[in-house]
């Protein structure tokens, strides 16, 4: 078992996941703990080329399939070069997305088979399975206030019901794994909302501990 701990963010966008980050590492840095934060797509010189091309609004004609290999690729990358050595060097490593934002999105959003993905996303991560994931759960009406409507990526422009389907997605996951997943209402503020995400920080740091 490697000696680090591996913390994931989920959620549809505008769900308030950056906030909450930037709360964790803020509470980190406070406490001189060491950590690395990565972002997917993306997170390594590929990664970024890779997330260019998933979020470009001009490649509206990308097909599903190439959707989900793109999203793994560059999340094999991200896993093999820079988090299972940031997690061998003992660091908390904290992701914004890793693979359940596949299953949520190319899964339950795009439709693609469900036991594929979890095939893919075993592949891409050399099976590595968060510590933690935190999602962060919002409504739609709230998401599309949060958002507005200008410069919105490929993603982002698809219509609501895909969204909705996203978001039931990532409620489904959260069920069939309550010990990992922490769904957390991210209507409440900002600050109450931290407070519980650092509670179950410090749970997994001292059940790694013992
Ligand atoms: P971000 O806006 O949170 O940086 O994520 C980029 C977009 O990519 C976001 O709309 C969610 C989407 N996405 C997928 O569709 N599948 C994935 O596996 C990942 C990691 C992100």
């Amino acid at each position: 078992m490697n000696k680090g701990i591996l913390i994931t963010f989920e959620g549809i966008d505008g769900s308030g996941k950056t906030t909450q980050i930037n709360e964790l590492i803020h509470r980190l840095d406070q406490r001189n703990i060491d950590y690395q934060l990565f972002r997917e797509p993306g997170g390594t010189r590929i990664g970024e080329k890779i997330r260019d091309i998933l979020l470009d609004k001009d490649h509206s004609n990308m097909l599903p399939i190439t959707e989900l290999l793109l999203y793994s690729a560059s999340r094999y990358q991200l896993t093999m070069r820079s988090i299972i050595p940031a997690l061998n060097a003992g660091k908390v490593v904290i992701c914004d997305r890793f693979y359940d934002s596949t299953t949520a999105y190319q899964g339950y959003g795009r439709g693609i088979d469900l036991e594929f993905i979890k095939r893919l996303n075993a592949v891409a991560t050399k099976s590595l399975i968060p510590d933690k994931t935190f999602i962060l759960d919002i409504s739609l009406e709230e998401r599309l206030q949060r958002l507005g409507k200008i410069n919105l990526d490929r993603l982002e422009q698809e219509a609501i019901t895909f969204h909705k389907k996203v978001r039931e997605g990532f409620i489904a996951i959260a069920r069939e794994e309550p010990e990992r997943m922490i769904l957390i209402d991210g209507n409440r503020p900002a600050e109450e909302i931290s407070k519980e995400i650092w509670n179950h920080v410090k749970s997994i740091r001292s059940e790694k501990i013992e």
